[in-house]
């Protein structure tokens, strides 16, 4: 037998799981991808793909980061006034676990997906107060140590900058997000604290205020760490390269890093080679902005595989949104991602250098976090 019909499979399994594994070498600490529990998935019904589909998520040269797209939200983690539950949010967490990726977690304080004894209850600013304050120590206090970040308030901003007019934000403006985050630095003081939104991939009026969020806690001493852009984007009028990199650098102005917490590009179904050729260009960008800036640590999917996405149930007529079809095939979306995490390697801040002086250069250790 000719040697190399013995060797094509092996090389092909080896090029075939890659995201994570190029995107450490292009210096970005993970490229993840979300998932749900199973009870949770947006399409019921496909126990068959299970298999297949686990065995992608729990791949680490694939993916070596994830979050729960669903579990650790308040609906589920404090549905009663003081009564908790981790369930759901513990099989992604344990998921992380025996596999060793990184663990984002999602979501303390957002007006969505929020019990409703919450939303419903006639409350005092103080009530509200300790509502916030006891939700955000149970359920950071009860993941501490696992996750490597937090987001801690989730989409306060409407488009034009100001704030959301949430329950938290009618009972007590913008101190909310102050408490929230303050809560969450001495409850898990390891933990990234990150302000996530969406919309927040080019510059506008609400990446402003988004900047804003980070200098208003900065000016009192509380703790931030990071914007997370969620990036729920069009294939066809998403941000372009130039403004998501410019987009960036004004976060990064602030100190804080910066990531691309819930990437998917959705288009109306069914697709064509055009429209899979445009999300190919638009997935390439994202990735590359992020290989192409300091700040930007990461990239997360949300969710890797068609069936299992949001966007159907909430876009009307759109999806095809994520990097695997629903019978495994890879979208064209896949290679350019690869393109952009083989394009390059992340710039080094001066001072930060390689070779030179005391400067280390980019770290590439094995550390999780
Ligand atoms: C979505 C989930 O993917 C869905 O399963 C759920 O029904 C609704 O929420 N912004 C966020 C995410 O921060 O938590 C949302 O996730 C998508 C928009």
């Amino acid at each position: 037998m000719h040697l190399s019909t013995l060797a094509l499979p092996l090389l092909a399994a080896s090029v075939d799981a890659q995201l994570h594994k190029l995107a450490k070498q292009a210096g970005l600490k993970y490229f993840g991808a979300a998932t749900d529990t199973p009870g949770f998935r947006e399409r019921a019904g496909l126990e068959a793909a299970y298999e297949q589909y686990n065995a992608i998520r729990d791949d680490t040269n694939e993916f070596g980061q994830t979050t729960p797209t669903n579990g650790q939200k308040w609906l589920f983690t404090e549905p009663e006034r003081g009564v908790f539950n981790f369930t759901e949010g513990d099989v992604v967490a344990d998921i992380a676990e025996n596999n060793g990726q990184i663990l984002r977690c999602h979501a303390l304080v957002w007006h969505s997906q929020l019990a409703p004894w919450v939303e419903q209850g006639t409350w005092t600013a103080e009530e509200v107060e300790q509502i916030i304050v006891d939700h955000i120590t149970n359920v950071a206090g009860y993941y501490k140590g696992k996750c490597y970040a937090w987001d801690v308030v989730n989409e306060a901003l409407e488009e034009d900058g100001s704030y959301r007019k949430s329950v938290f934000y009618n009972a007590l403006g913008e101190d909310y997000i102050k408490l929230a985050f303050k809560t969450a630095a001495e409850v898990d003081p390891t933990a990234k604290l990150y302000y996530n939104d969406y919309n927040l991939e080019s510059p506008s009026p609400k990446s402003r205020a988004a900047v804003n969020i980070v200098k208003m806690l900065q000016a009192e001493g509380i703790k931030i760490d990071g914007i997370g852009m969620q990036a729920h984007l069009v294939a066809d009028r998403a941000a372009t390269l130039d403004d998501q990199i410019a987009v960036i650098e004004s976060y990064a102005a602030t100190g804080v890093e910066v990531a691309y917490t819930e990437l998917d590009v959705r288009l109306f179904t069914p697709n064509d080679e055009e429209k899979l050729a445009l999300q190919k260009e638009v997935y390439r960008n994202s990735t590359g902005a992020c290989v192409q800036t300091e700040a930007c640590v990461g990239i997360t999917l949300w969710d890797f595989y068609d069936p299992f996405s949001w966007v159907p149930y909430v876009f009307e007529g759109e999806g095809d949104a994520l990097l695997w079809f629903e019978d495994f095939e890879k979208h064209p979306a896949y290679d350019g991602v690869v393109e952009a995490l083989t394009n390059g390697t992340k710039p080094c801040k001066p001072g930060k250098g390689r070779g030179k002086g005391k400067g280390k250069g980019h770290k590439r250790s094995n550390k999780l976090f």
